[in-house]
């Protein structure tokens, strides 16, 4: 809100060296700027960080089974998936979405599992695209469905993808995808976007003895397709993994890295709460960014909301469980008392896990359930 004002007292500022505009534009601005303020609630948890990022996921399911996220003995055949009737309704998600904005939340994210395994996903992105608020509309796919999608998505309003890619090595990356699935499609996918106008991001998650190799090539690659990358440090999520400190590439010892062959900028960052520290090629375009979630935590400015694909909010992405608004919106409740029981969840919330790593022992829920 006081940014609302600030900015509002700069435009008057600004103004008053042109009075014969100054009268009419004014008013009309403050018309607007009362309408605008009666709506905007927004909601600060218990550490003052706001609410703006809301990441969807609209399936637990996935086609691939990478190791660090969906282990195939843990999540083979006999894994018992969210049934249909328990998924929320592109309906309901608009719903909640609707509440959310109010409160701060200006930013979505479509994850999953993989979302384009969601039927009509397309048009739950024009449904979302609409909503008056949302300045960004961003999906998370791992890319090989997406060169039958993009052309669809990006009509619909999506505003740009990010695509996970952890090796270019045809062996490597079927490998790591656990169903042998082959490089060139997802390759194909991301042309495929381009080709649409989506801007694509990259993320790689880099484990230690498993794709450290792919580090540069994925470097050169993204430089030559005028992608922008980011290395993630692998995490705990989940239960499923069987993560250790030994499996984790520290971002610094990935930048050295990169240093040694790029002439590298630091930039500061986009935004508040902003999960990457990126480097820019000097007098080059795309960046590189790390996500280092383990060896720098960046807990204090997450302004991150999770929404699982069966209506719980997750306040943590190493959160133990959810709250479920599902049942709230299916036995009939209205907006106000969506909006009040958001509210009080985000209100509540003490979540700073990766800062406090090692310091708890409660289980947490799988990454493929409760959004990327
Ligand atoms: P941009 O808006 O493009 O900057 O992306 P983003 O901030 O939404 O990040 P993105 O969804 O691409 O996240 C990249 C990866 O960072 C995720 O897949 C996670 O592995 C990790 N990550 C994202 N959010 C969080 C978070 O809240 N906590 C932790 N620990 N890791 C996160
Ligand atoms: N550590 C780091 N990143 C992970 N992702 C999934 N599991 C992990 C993990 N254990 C990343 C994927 C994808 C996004 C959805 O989350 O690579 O980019
Ligand atoms: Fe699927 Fe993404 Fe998890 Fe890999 S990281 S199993 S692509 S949801
Ligand atoms: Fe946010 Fe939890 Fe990640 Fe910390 S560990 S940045 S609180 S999601």
């Amino acid at each position: 809100m006081s940014v609302v004002i600030i900015g509002y007292q700069q435009k008057i500022n600004s103004l008053s060296s042109y009075p014969e505009i100054a009268d009419d534009f004014l008013s009309l601005e403050i018309s607007i700027f009362a309408l605008h303020s009666q709506n905007v609630m927004f909601v600060e948890d218990a550490y003052g960080r706001g609410l703006r990022d809301l990441r969807i996921s609209v399936t637990d399911r996935c086609n691939f089974r990478c190791r660090y996220c969906m282990p195939i003995e843990k999540f083979g055949s006999e894994y018992q998936f969210l049934p249909r009737e328990e998924l929320l309704s592109f309906e309901e998600i608009l719903r909640l979405v609707r509440v959310a904005v109010p409160l701060g939340v200006s930013k979505i994210r479509l994850t999953g599992g993989e979302p384009l395994l969601r039927r009509g996903l397309e048009d739950l992105v024009a449904m979302l695209a609409t909503v008056e608020g949302i300045t960004d509309l961003a999906m998370t796919t791992n890319g090989t469905l997406l060169a039958h999608h993009a052309e669809a998505l990006a009509l619909a309003g999506l505003s740009r993808v990010t695509v996970s890619l952890d090796a270019l090595n045809p062996e490597l990356f079927a490998r790591m995808n656990g169903v042998g699935a082959k490089v060139e499609r997802v390759l194909a996918g991301i042309h495929a976007a381009q080709t649409f106008g989506l801007p694509v991001k990259i993320n790689a998650v880099i484990q230690r003895g498993v794709n450290e190799s792919e580090i540069l090539p994925l470097a050169f690659w993204a430089l030559e397709n005028q992608i922008d990358l980011r290395y993630i440090e692998y995490m705990d999520v989940g239960e499923s993994n069987g993560w250790a400190m030994q499996h984790v590439v520290p971002g610094a010892e990935i930048l050295d890295l990169l240093e040694r062959e790029f002439a590298l900028k630091p930039r500061t960052a986009a935004y508040r709460g902003e999960v990457a520290v990126h480097w820019a090629h000097k007098g080059k375009k795309p960046e590189l960014g790390l996500i280092q979630a383990v060896t720098q935590p960046f807990c204090g400015d997450c302004q991150r909301l999770r929404l699982s694909a069966d209506g719980h909010f997750f306040t943590c992405l190493f959160a133990s469980h959810g709250h479920d608004l599902r049942g709230l919106i299916r036995s009939g409740s209205d907006d106000d008392v969506l909006e009040k029981a958001l509210s009080g969840i985000w209100q509540a919330r003490r979540d700073r896990y990766s800062e406090e790593r090692g310091k708890h022992s409660q289980k947490k829920a799988e990454m493929s359930y409760l959004g990327g």
